[in-house]
């Protein structure tokens, strides 16, 4: 956990910025709900606990079963927890009472789970507005539906707007305690990357990589910050499966990122000749995405928006491509007309911190948007997590791709998206090439910006060449 004074400043923070919504006596009560243990097949045998993000922004507690309550009248903190009895000791040995560790994060009063109940029951009789986040998971939706007599279909509906924007904007502006976490799990996400570089050999099945990597975090930290996407088949952006053998000649994307055991994530993503060589025409594909990620880096600093560096990053894409007769015209027209979404079905990044796609489970919207920008409709830009106009603090991916998707360009081909832009002819030669995608994690500074993580990773082909020949 942080020191106390962190989380007791969140709060004040969020309970300033609340005051700013309503009339003094009319502001309410913020509830939050921690996650609790989810039984994979039987309440004995759980998934590893995870638990919730904001809770843990605001209360850093890392137990399951935990609540609170903030009037935004008054200031009173409680926490609702229980302490352990004697058939949990047996079991999990003697733990810290509930006060004791309230105490720790700055909360004087506690009270037994059960009797949140009759605390929002009650704030509720009143008339009291009760400001809660969206919940993700499916008890927290179940126990905010009990508690407030809501339909559990309900409560994403009734959470509060307000609420949500105040926690949003300041979680998206990182603290420097935050960036050390950062810079850490970035450094647990380089040394996986590390081990899975020097285990792609020819002959090995994906699996024995992928286990390889996963133990390198989990020797440090909590383990992944989300499920490995280790593959051959690159064009599938998120393809979850480690079946296959490492065969010559092709391009492994490696997209991965560490957890560590403050719950703060890195994401990273290199692409590797699987025997340790690009052909011609992979390099010269996987140089159009390298430029990608080095101009995306380029530009990002206060002041731009990030939809502004996709948009730049995706013409000069673009004009890769152009040079290599795969689409032909006028590069701003396809800008314009989203013909980048062909090659690069996604958005150029989205925002990290203790989510991997930070606060995402708080709408993507609200997280990635400013007030005055609106969500593409086209493939790619629609995808766009991060738009925002950046400040220093953010903590943002820059993940430029290209993608060669057979059903997808035969699909624009049917329909015409492409508006006569796309040369077909060439561009059915790559169908079996397969995807190239390239992440660091980028902090926006004062006046620019910094890559996270202590080693960044061989990105220039020569330079992972010559990392694969170790
Ligand atoms: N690295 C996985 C993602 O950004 O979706
Ligand atoms: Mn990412």
């Amino acid at each position: 956990m942080f020191a106390k004074e962190v989380y007791v400043a969140r709060r004040r923070t969020l309970l300033e910025k609340m005051s700013q919504t309503a009339p003094h006596g009319s502001r309410g009560i913020a509830l939050f709900i921690g996650n609790v243990e989810a039984a994979a097949q039987y309440k004995d045998n759980a998934y590893k606990f995870r638990q919730d993000s904001s809770w843990l922004y605001l209360f850093g507690l890392d137990i399951p079963r935990y609540a609170a309550v903030i009037d935004l009248d008054t200031a009173e903190e409680m926490i609702f927890a229980d302490d352990v009895e004697i058939g949990d000791i047996i079991w999990m040995g003697p733990q810290p009472s509930v006060s004791s560790l309230a105490a720790e994060v700055g909360v004087s009063r506690t009270a037994p789970y059960a009797s949140l109940d009759a605390v929002v029951a009650k704030a509720v009789s009143q008339g009291r507005k009760v400001h809660f986040l969206p919940p993700s998971r499916w008890y927290n939706t179940m126990k905010t539906a009990s508690l407030l007599g809501i339909p559990d279909a309900a409560v994403a509906g009734s959470s509060s707007v307000n609420l949500t924007k105040a926690l949003i904007s300041m979680r998206l502006v990182k603290e420097a305690c935050e960036i050390e976490q950062l810079d850490n799990a970035g450094s647990l996400g380089q040394e996986m990357h590390t081990v899975a570089r020097n285990n792609v050999r020819l002959g090995r099945i994906e699996q024995e990589v992928v286990g390889a990597m996963e133990g390198a975090t989990l020797a440090k930290g909590w383990g992944v910050s989300f499920p490995t996407i280790l593959t051959q088949h690159g064009e599938t952006l998120h393809n979850h499966l480690h079946d296959k053998v490492i065969e010559p000649g092709k391009l492994m994307v490696i997209d991965a990122g560490a957890e560590n055991n403050m719950h703060y994530a890195s994401d990273f993503t290199r692409t590797l000749p699987t025997g340790g060589k690009f052909t011609t025409r992979q390099r010269e594909i996987y140089q159009i995405v390298c430029d990608a990620n080095e101009y995306g880096f380029s530009l990002t600093r206060p002041g731009i928006t990030y939809r502004e560096v996709h948009l730049a990053v995706a013409r000069q894409m673009l004009e890769g491509l152009k040079a290599l007769d795969l689409v032909r015209g006028d590069v701003d027209e396809m800008v314009n007309l989203g013909i980048a979404g062909l090659f690069q079905p996604h958005g150029l990044g989205h925002n990290m911190g203790l989510d991997v796609h930070d606060m995402e489970d708080l709408g993507e919207n609200l997280v990635g948007y400013d007030p005055d920008q609106t969500r593409s409709t086209q493939l790619g830009l629609g995808s766009l997590r991060m738009a925002r106009r950046l400040v220093p603090g953010n903590v943002i991916t820059d993940e430029p791709g290209i993608y060669f998707i057979p059903a997808l360009i035969d699909k624009w081909k049917a329909e015409g998206t492409d508006k006569g832009f796309v040369n077909y002819a060439r561009l059915e030669s790559y169908y079996d090439f397969g995807g190239i995608r390239l992440e660091d994690d980028v902090l926006v500074t004062a006046d620019g910006a910094r890559r996270t993580g202590p080693d960044r990773l061989p990105i220039q082909p020569d330079d992972v060449e010559a990392s694969m020949s170790i």
